[in-house]
This record gives structure tokens, sequence and C-alpha cells, in this order.
């Protein structure tokens, strides 16, 4: 699996060059960061269950203000995960075991918040930084997910070829499609003029998250307007295919890194969010203590 984190820290050069080069996030250090956050996930629970009280514990008991406290400090720290990729200097923990952690610690959120509101759900501040928290974390397994399996997709898409060499090999068919076209009717001609002029990276957002770039594709345009029996085409159409399908294999490549960052353009928009309603949802259970 593919990992955005790079590797630093107290070890070895090849030590540390191994770890990054081999192991995923997912994987860092024989699961290390899973354990503990399964430790800390069993411990709240089981200090849940232990506590003898009718009701039961909500955000409002001292075990609710010390699964609180737990959760603030948590996701503030989950929140400078922001802070950390965009530094030069790497410090002490590598940007492998950062996303660790966060990854595994984010989700034991999912435990820790939930006991903390004593499944105490209304129409409130206190709800709205619960939801919040729990979109969050949906978003990140969503981004987890497309790093572990988007990568290989766009190596298979991109057949052994670089994107510059996509390039070429469409400049190559334009060179050819533009001596082809020479016999070409005005109106025809037109038509496959347009379809090379067109920039190969203007699909807009929505096209370029759904794939569907035939709507706008001047290329498609062109081989849905131009009869393949007509005279001349007997050149043209057929590179025009071609291009078509060059096209697509571009288009492929933009729609997968498309997939492959959208999903942080809400992560942390949702974390500002959250911190927002966070605040208001602490000031006012201190307000009205
Ligand atoms: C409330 C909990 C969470 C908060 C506040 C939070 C916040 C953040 C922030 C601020 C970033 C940095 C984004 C950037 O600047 O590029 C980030 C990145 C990320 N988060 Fe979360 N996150 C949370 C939970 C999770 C969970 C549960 C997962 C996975 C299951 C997750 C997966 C990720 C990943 C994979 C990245 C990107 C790392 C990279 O690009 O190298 N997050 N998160």
């Amino acid at each position: 699996m593919a990992t955005k984190a790079g590797g630093t820290g107290r070890f070895t050069q090849d030590e540390k060059r191994r770890d990054s080069d081999h192991v995923s996030f997912l994987k860092h250090r024989s699961f290390r960061w899973l354990w503990i956050a399964l430790l800390l996930s069993g411990a709240a629970i089981a200090g849940y269950l232990m506590i003898d009280q009718q009701p039961r514990p909500n955000g409002g008991t001292w075990y609710g203000y010390t699964l609180g406290t737990i959760g603030v400090l948590l996701i503030l720290w989950l929140s400078l995960l922001g802070v950390r990729k965009r530094r030069i200097n790497p410090g002490a923990w590598s940007l492998k075991a950062w996303t660790s952690a966060h990854v595994y610690l984010g989700l034991s959120l999912i435990v820790i918040g939930t006991l903390h509101t004593g499944f105490q759900i209304g129409w409130n501040v206190h709800t709205l930084a619960y939801v919040l928290m729990l979109l969050v974390i949906a978003t990140g397994i969503y981004g987890v997910a497309v790093y572990a399996t988007l990568p290989a997709s766009l190596s298979a898409n991109r057949k052994e070829m670089t994107r510059a060499q996509m390039l070429d090999a469409l400049t190559a068919i334009d060179r050819q499609l533009e001596s082809a076209a020479q016999p070409l009717g005005r109106e025809d001609a037109d038509l496959v003029i347009a379809a090379m002029n067109q920039d190969p990276f203007s699909l807009g957002v929505i096209g370029r998250l759904t794939g569907n770039f035939y709507g706008s594709c001047r290329t498609h345009y062109a081989l849905t307007e131009l009869e393949d029996d007509e005279p001349g085409m007997e050149r043209v159409y057929p590179l025009l295919e071609k291009r078509l399908a060059q096209l697509d294999q571009i288009r492929g490549q933009l729609r997968i890194r498309a997939l492959l960052e959208v999903w942080l353009f809400v992560h942390i928009p949702l974390t500002i969010a959250l911190i927002a309603a966070l605040t208001a949802h602490v000031i006012s259970v201190f307000y009205y203590w």
C-alpha cells in the first residue's frame, strides 16, 4: 500500500529508509498505534461498564469529564497533523508515525466520544460537535481507503507511460490528424480542429470527479457528428478514435488523482467546523455549570 508519509526520527538512516519504503502507515511498527488505540478504547469501555451508577454516566459526571478532556485533547492533537505535514524540519517523529497514530487514535474517538455523550443525543451544540466528529472520522476512513486502493489503479491506468509520454502520444496523434484532415470540407475540418484545440485538462470539478468527460469532450463530439464512411474519413476517423482513447487514459489519471485529494477538501473544513462546535460545547458546559 502506498503512503504519503515519509520517515525520519530516532533510528538509523537504514532503519528509517526500510520502514518508510516498505511499510504502510497502517502497519507502522507492527501496528503499534492500533494496539494503543484498542487499549484506550478498551479502558474507556471497561471504565464505563464498571461504574455502578444509575442513570449511566454521561458528559456531566466525573467520568464524562475525564472522557471529554481526553477527547478534546485528542482532537486538538489530531488537528495538528496539518501543521506537521507542512513542517520542513522532521522532528523526533516521522510523518508516517504521526499518520499511523492519527488514524488509530482518531478511530478510538468513536468509542471515547460516544461514551462521553452517555448516548444522550439531541438537537443541540453538544450533539452537533459529536456528529461533526463522526463526519471527520468517516471522511478519514474514506481517505485511508483511497490511499490503499487508488495508487494501484493509477499505475495500472498509466500502462507504463509517464504523464509526459501520454501527452507526447497525444501530440503525435494530433500531428497525423492535422495532415489527414486537409482534404475534409470546412464543416468537418472545423470539428477536427475544435477537438485538437481543446485543452485535455479542462474537465471541470464534476467531470474530474465523476469521470463523465464526454459531455464537453470535443473529440467525442466530432466522432458522433462525423460519418466514418464519408470520403476522406478513412484516416481521420480511426485517428480520432485513437485520440479519444489517449484522452481517456490522461483523464483517467486526472480522475484518480482528484479522488486521492478531494476528501481532504472535506476532512479539513469539517475539522475546522468541529473545533468551532467543540469550543461552543465546552464554553456552554462551563457556563451552565
Ligand atoms: C476527529 C478526528 C480527526 C481530526 C480532527 C482530523 C484532522 C485532520 C487534519 C487537520 C489533517 C491534516 C490535513 C492536511 O492539512 O492536509 C488530517 C489528515 C488526515 N487524516 Fe484526519 N482527522 C481525524 C480523524 C481521522 C481518522 C479517524 C482517520 C482515518 C481513519 C483520518 C485519516 C487522515 C489521513 C489519512 C490524513 C492525511 C494524511 C496525509 O495526507 O499524509 N483522520 N486529519
